[in-house]
């Protein structure tokens, strides 16, 4: 057991859990605060989401323990905060409940949509509430809710609602904070783990998150990050099990430039949105990168190396990296290979092996997900064309994928080949 402490509605709170406890099932079983529901318990049906540190988060796949120092507000702790108090009334008045199973963790959901987009129309608002499910089908009354509150605070902006829209603005984009943990008692919780670790054999591998977590915060690579052999070339080494995605995109440069290009770690990490290299040291990085697809979001910390052999510009970026939050653990390989499609052209060809384990594992299975994941690489290689043009906006970060029109364009596909498979 460990010692959790957190602040939940407003109060100091400090109890024993297990590592593996979730924070829904010790929100409802520790402290008694059965306004978190739980449906799912996979991260799918949104009716477990609590706010940490302000933001909506699925409380049935983050480990209670990952959530140290944390500010948790459930259902119960709703009553003093401003935007709650608007939408707990226009959920009222337009009958956005009928069991109610549904409703915390839409209210967490729709909080969110107020502060971060006060221009969303419907469309928008349904894209947004599409990770909550209401078994009630009452979606029309949750849907006009909150365009009701949006309409409001466009008509007569409320100050509250200003004030933490502006909080948010500033927050810093990082992703999770990472925990304060003291080095000495970092170790110790390795080597805790480690000797717990015959205990664990069934649910989610408690015991490796436990060690990963641990590294991650002394500064370490998890320990799974795959150590390269010194000598291997990049195709060399035994390719990793998993989800395979290859794809392939053009680059308007010749060969040698576009390999030249490829092998600078911070600049093809700037091509890719929520790529950040924390260090760097030869072939070797630390960094981490933030993915949001639909509910999910996540903020990978991670190391990996690049091996490249400059014979058949062929290259390896193998790593491994842990989400804070969640702690479930990703592991993969990017291999890239160029092919001179002409004397101006290059053909980039990329073979991704990758592997989830730990709460978010179950997405790594989804057509969507492989559908976003193909979106995601030719975004990056219109970026790499950009970056080596050098022209305007070349310096700057690369613009963010725009999630809802990717994730409707991918649905649209799929609907379009469903129907055009069966006329
Ligand atoms: Fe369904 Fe958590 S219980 S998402
Ligand atoms: Fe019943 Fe949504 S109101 S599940």
């Amino acid at each position: 057991m460990n010692t959790v402490r957190l602040h939940v509605n407003g109060r100091e709170i400090s109890a024993e859990a297990e590592p593996r406890t979730h924070l829904g099932d010790f929100l409802r079983d520790e402290l008694r605060l059965t306004g978190t529901h739980l449906g799912c318990e996979h991260g799918v049906c949104g009716a477990c989401t609590v706010l940490i540190d302000g933001q909506p988060v699925r409380s049935c796949i983050t480990f209670a323990v990952a959530c140290e120092g944390r500010d948790v507000t459930t259902v119960e702790g709703y009553d003093d905060d401003r935007l709650m108090q608007l939408l707990r009334a226009a959920f009222t008045r337009h009958h956005a409940l009928q069991c109610g199973f549904c409703t915390p963790g839409m209210l967490a959901t729709a909080r969110d949509i107020v502060l971060r987009l006060p221009q969303a129309d419907e469309a928008r608002v349904r894209l947004e509430l599409a990770g909550n499910l209401c078994r009630c089908t009452g979606y029309q009354g949750i849907v006009n809710a909150v365009l009701d509150v949006l309409q409001q605070q466009r008509d007569e902006p409320d100050a509250e609602v200003l004030r933490l829209r502006e909080n948010l603005r500033s927050a810093p984009e990082a992703g999770p904070r990472p925990r304060v943990v003291a080095r000495a008692e970092a170790a110790d919780a390795v080597a805790s783990a480690q000797v717990q670790a015959p205990s664990a054999s069934v649910g989610i591998p408690v015991t490796t998150s436990a060690i990963g977590a641990a590294h991650q915060m002394v500064g370490q690579a998890p320990a799974s990050a795959p150590a390269a052999s010194p000598s291997a070339g990049a195709s060399a080494g035994a390719k990793p099990k998993g989800n395979q995605i290859e794809a392939a995109f053009d680059v308007p440069f010749p060969l040698d430039d576009v390999w030249r290009f490829m092998g600078d770690l911070p600049a093809v990490a700037s091509c890719l949105p929520g790529a950040s290299i924390e260090s760097q040291e030869g072939d070797k990085v630390k960094g981490r990168i933030a993915v949001k697809f639909g509910p999910m979001a996540a903020a990978f910390a991670g190391a990996a190396r690049l091996e490249r052999n400059d014979a058949t510009k062929e290259a390896v970026l193998r790593g491994a990296g842990q989400d804070t939050l969640s702690q479930s653990r990703a592991q993969g390989d990017i291999a890239y290979r160029l092919e001179g499609i002409s004397a101006d052209n290059t053909r980039v060809h990329v073979d991704m092996v990758y592997s989830l384990q730990g709460p978010l594992a179950q997405f790594s299975r989804s057509g969507l997900v492989k559908d976003f994941v193909r979106r995601m690489v030719a975004d990056f290689g219109r970026q790499v064309t950009v970056r080596m043009r050098g022209g305007d906006g070349a310096t700057e970060p690369p613009r963010p994928i725009p999630m809802a029109r990717m994730v409707w364009e991918l649905l649209w596909g799929r609907l379009r080949s469903l129907f055009g498979a069966r006329r």
